[in-house]
């Protein structure tokens, strides 16, 4: 499913990323140019042409004396999707929560958009460009889809908020069809896609998502892998954080394989070995 051409997740508002400057400086503001950027950047799976939307360096992190993270290293391109796969404990969602300025690494740097962002509140690295969609899909139960939209724009100007939750129902037609429901009776997968759309809402440089196919039906997983997709052909940077890995392998560009805190693997798709990947994570 193509989404419509006139539909933009990232119509108006300041040009501070390097994606979304790319995507506005071709005019409408549509996808149409985000997908010339995608044609310009050659095939799925290329090395993306403009500086990373994620650059984590040498990250550790230690909880008392237990070290979660050690050494971690990765980058996220404009408009690439990067998996970061492991098993239970490995420190995935460390790593998203040490992005997101809730916790403190012991040493190492992470960019967002170019800009350092370690030792920022999460307000301000959200401001930075990164939305972070935790795990768990914190929906406001009794607000409105349309109403928990709104909470992700961090804008106050609403009629830009307006025009985006307009954008995001012209992408995601079924979010469109669930805006007047109660985020609290939608299904595990209609939550899912909310939290996502509410991430994209903010028009972020770097979507960072927390194991989103947990307890989903693999019918949703397709329309989730669907979604994401359609995100980084608009330019966002999407790392996703999975055990699940159909998953990964299905959407991501490249994947990096985390265990016990350090990347033991990483390539692009079809190049992880299949002995490599089952031994990680049978
Ligand atoms: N707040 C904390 N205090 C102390 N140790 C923690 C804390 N949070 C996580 N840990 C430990 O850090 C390690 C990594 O945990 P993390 O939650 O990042 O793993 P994960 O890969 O997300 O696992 P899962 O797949 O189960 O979600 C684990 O050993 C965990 O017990
Ligand atoms: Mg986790």
């Amino acid at each position: 499913m193509r989404p419509d051409r006139r539909a933009g997740l990232g119509q108006g508002g300041a040009n501070r990323h390097p994606g979304r400057g790319l995507v506005r400086s071709r005019g409408a503001g549509g996808l149409s140019g985000r997908r010339d950027l995608r044609r310009r950047r050659g095939s799925r799976g290329g090395a993306a042409v403009t500086a990373p939307v994620l650059e984590v360096r040498d990250l550790t992190v230690r909880y008392g004396h237990v070290t979660a993270l050690e050494d971690v290293s990765l980058t996220v391109g404009t408009g690439e999707v990067v998996a970061v796969v492991g098993p239970n404990g490995a420190g995935k969602t460390t790593l998203l929560r040490t992005m997101s300025g809730l916790v403190k690494p012991a040493s190492g740097g992470i960019s967002i958009a170019g800009r350092d962002v370690v030792g920022l509140p999460a307000y301000r690295v959200a401001r930075a460009g990164l939305a972070h969609v935790p795990e768990g899909r914190g929906t406001v139960a009794p607000l409105t889809v349309e109403d928990n939209l709104r909470l992700g724009a961090l804008s106050e100007n609403t009629r830009e908020t307006d025009r985006r939750i307009a954008g995001m129902y012209e992408v995601f037609p079924a979010l469109g069809r669930l805006k007047r429901r109660r985020a609290g009776l939608l299904s595990g997968g209609e939550q899912q896609m909310l939290v996502v759309a509410r991430g994209l809402m903010s028009q972020p440089s770097l979507l960072a998502i927390d194991e989103p196919s947990m307890g989903l039906a693999p019918i949703m997983v397709r329309e989730l892998v669907g979604m994401l997709r359609r995100a980084a052909e608009t330019g966002v940077g999407v790392l996703i954080v999975e055990q699940n890995l159909a998953l990964a392998t299905q959407l991501a560009d490249r994947a990096l394989i985390l265990v016990r805190g350090t990347v033991r693997a990483s390539g692009s798709r079809g190049e992880l070995p299949a002995d490599l990947l089952e031994e990680f994570l049978a």
